[in-house]
């Protein structure tokens, strides 16, 4: 069974709040998704092997550690995962970014594949799916199974926001894959929006609507 980690810092939370209002416009809603990625990023990648290395230093000869093991894929799910992608990559410069496009229907909330395009190697890599939201959870299932059906083998999936719903679905279907989260919210409304949630992520961070 997956496990569900909600990174509860009180940084994550507090720029989360103003994630969530109605007021916070577009600049400052990609700004604070910007900082959260970054900050939920340092806390995901807490777990990742290191090795020590013999240095010099201008002193000394030295044993210091620096990360081994797989490296890592970031798998934005278009178009909101995007804005999560730069706060990450200030901490993981080197990794790289594979797309994944997909739209719910509104009508069906069934979600719709138009695009991908992946790095060679994602078998080889320690793979963190990425979208701000988690609602039915018909979207990141889809590009999780995108993936595995291309050979990947370490998937992670970071999101803002869940409702219990999405984390289900995740666990039924890949009970292989950790979930981070910033939020577990209440439930899903009639329209398959995440309450009390943030609203379209998508919309917010891009200013479409
Ligand atoms: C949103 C969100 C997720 C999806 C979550 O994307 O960014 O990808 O909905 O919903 P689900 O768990 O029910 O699948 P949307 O389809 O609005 O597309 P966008 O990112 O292009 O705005
Ligand atoms: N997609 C969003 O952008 N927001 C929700 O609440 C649910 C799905």
């Amino acid at each position: 069974m997956s496990n569900v980690f909600v990174l509860d810092h009180p940084l994550i939370q507090h720029k989360l709040t103003y994630i969530r209002r109605t007021k916070t416009g577009t600049k400052e809603f990609r700004e604070l998704v910007d900082e959260v990625a970054g900050l939920m990023a340092f806390e995901i990648t807490r777990d990742l092997p290191t090795e020590e290395i013999e240095i010099e230093t201008p002193v000394t000869t030295a044993k210091a550690k620096i990360l081994s093991g797989k490296k890592i894929g970031l798998v934005p799910i278009l178009r909101a995962g995007l804005g999560m992608v730069d706060g990450i990559l200030r901490l993981i410069p080197a990794a790289k970014v594979g797309h994944v496009g997909l739209y719910r229907d509104p009508e069906t909330l069934m979600p719709v594949e138009y695009y991908i395009k992946l790095p060679s190697d994602i078998q080889e890599r320690e793979l963190i799916v990425i979208d701000p939201m988690l609602a039915t959870g018909g979207s990141a299932n889809d590009a999780i199974h995108s993936l595995k059906k291309r050979g990947a083998t370490h998937i992670k999936l970071m999101c803002l926001i869940a409702a219990p719903e999405g984390v289900e679905v995740i666990q039924k279907e890949h009970p292989d894959v950790d979930i981070y989260l910033a939020a577990l919210d209440e439930k899903l409304n009639e329209k398959g929006y995440i309450v009390p949630g943030l609203g379209d992520a998508g919309d917010r961070l891009f200013g479409t609507k």
